[in-house]
């Protein structure tokens, strides 16, 4: 098998421009958040020839093929593989007596080996068990949530994270079909969709897109893991190093968009005649917002279509009130909507790292 014609990395000169101009120095340390098929990893080797990279992933075949990917282009004195969740990454720092990094990279969502692998149950167009882990160790599946999860919550997952419509009626569907049996197949769940989203009200594509998409966030946890990682690498950085993330889901981006805005403006009210020094913004934009595939990458790899590229470097150490404040939201998960005055939608119940369901 070609690892490398498996997955085709997205936006990638940017990214190697970005994440290998702060891994220059002898001894330079770049974490690859999400390793995949390695193909921003190994570019990353290349280009910076000094440095080592710590890839981690949740999927084990993923970081089977990307050692393998590593071993074949030489790399393999450079690189450290590891299978973990990416909000381990302080953990995984620690075991390996690392502090200070030089780059953190995020490839967000699924390479496009799970997607095509069509028993993992990720692809709407496939009939297989609903399963959609990308770490197959853990026990929560699509399976379980559809047959298991109150129905009020089945609806803010499919609302929130498919922004879906017809969440509530899908929802009520979804618990109804459990006098039946349950639902235990992609067919089953298309099928059902297609019965209650009213064919006038349909977006393009395939009816059942959204509802998959909620279901593999859920699955996954993917927000509340970012949210939870983003602090823990911007603690992790030295200064002058750079945090690099392609986001794919517009919840993603406001993620991320949100979380380095707050170091990228001055921390003091507008109107202070001088700014102290210790409200200066401790992140530098050096993406300046977020970078978008061209039409030509679009036309080449169609998942290219969503990317938003965000990245920032660490002009001068965190205040210590920000990394108070890091320290803590690293034990958070997702933060969910507020309404239009900023306030707590209180239809959303509270969430935690550690109460996660
Ligand atoms: C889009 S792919 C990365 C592709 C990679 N950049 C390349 O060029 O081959 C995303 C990868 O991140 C992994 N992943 C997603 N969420 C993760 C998490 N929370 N922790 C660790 N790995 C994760 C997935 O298993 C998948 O292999």
């Amino acid at each position: 098998m070609d690892i490398t014609a498996i997955h085709q990395p997205v936006l990638l000169e940017d990214c190697v421009r970005l994440v290998t101009s702060a891994a220059g120095r002898p001894g330079a340390i770049i974490v690859d958040c999400t390793l995949g098929l390695a193909g921003h990893a190994t570019a990353f080797l290349h280009n910076a020839p000094e440095a080592t990279l710590i890839g981690i992933d949740r999927d084990e075949e993923a970081l089977g093929l990307a050692t393998r990917r590593m071993k074949d282009g030489g790399f393999e004195g450079r690189f450290i593989p590891v299978h973990a969740a990416f909000d381990e990454f302080a953990d995984v720092l620690a075991e390996r007596h690392i502090d200070k990094v030089d780059a953190v990279f995020m490839d967000l969502g699924l390479s496009s080996l799970q997607i095509d692998e069509t028993e993992r149950g990720f692809s709407y167009s496939h009939d297989a068990p609903l399963d959609m882990r990308m770490d197959v160790t853990q026990t929560r599946t699509a399976e379980t949530i559809l047959n298991e999860y109150p129905v009020e919550r089945l609806r803010r997952i499919f609302r929130e994270y498919g922004e879906e419509r017809f969440s509530g009626p899908i929802a009520k569907a979804v618990v109804e079909a459990r006098d039946r049996g349950g639902l235990h197949t992609s067919a089953q769940l298309n099928e059902l969709v297609d019965r209650v989203v009213p064919k006038s009200h349909r977006p393009a594509g395939n009816p059942a897109k959204r509802v998959f998409q909620a279901l593999r966030i859920e699955v996954n946890g993917e927000l509340d893991k970012l949210a939870s990682t983003l602090p823990q690498a911007a603690l992790h950085l030295a200064v002058g190093g750079r945090l690099v993330v392609e986001s794919y889901h517009s919840l993603e981006d406001k993620t991320v968009k949100r979380f380095m805005a707050n170091g990228l403006k001055i921390d003091a009210p507008a109107d202070m005649p001088v700014v102290p020094p210790d409200a200066r913004p401790f992140f530098g934009d050096i993406t300046h917002g977020a970078i978008k595939a061209d039409e030509g990458e679009i036309a080449s790899n169609p998942r290219s279509a969503s990317v938003r590229l965000r990245g920032i470097e660490l002009v001068r150490p965190i205040p210590e009130r920000w990394a108070e404040r890091y320290a803590r939201q690293q034990h958070e998960g997702y933060a969910e909507p507020t309404d239009a005055n900023g306030r707590r939608d209180a239809r959303h119940t509270s969430r935690t790292r550690r109460g996660r369901r």
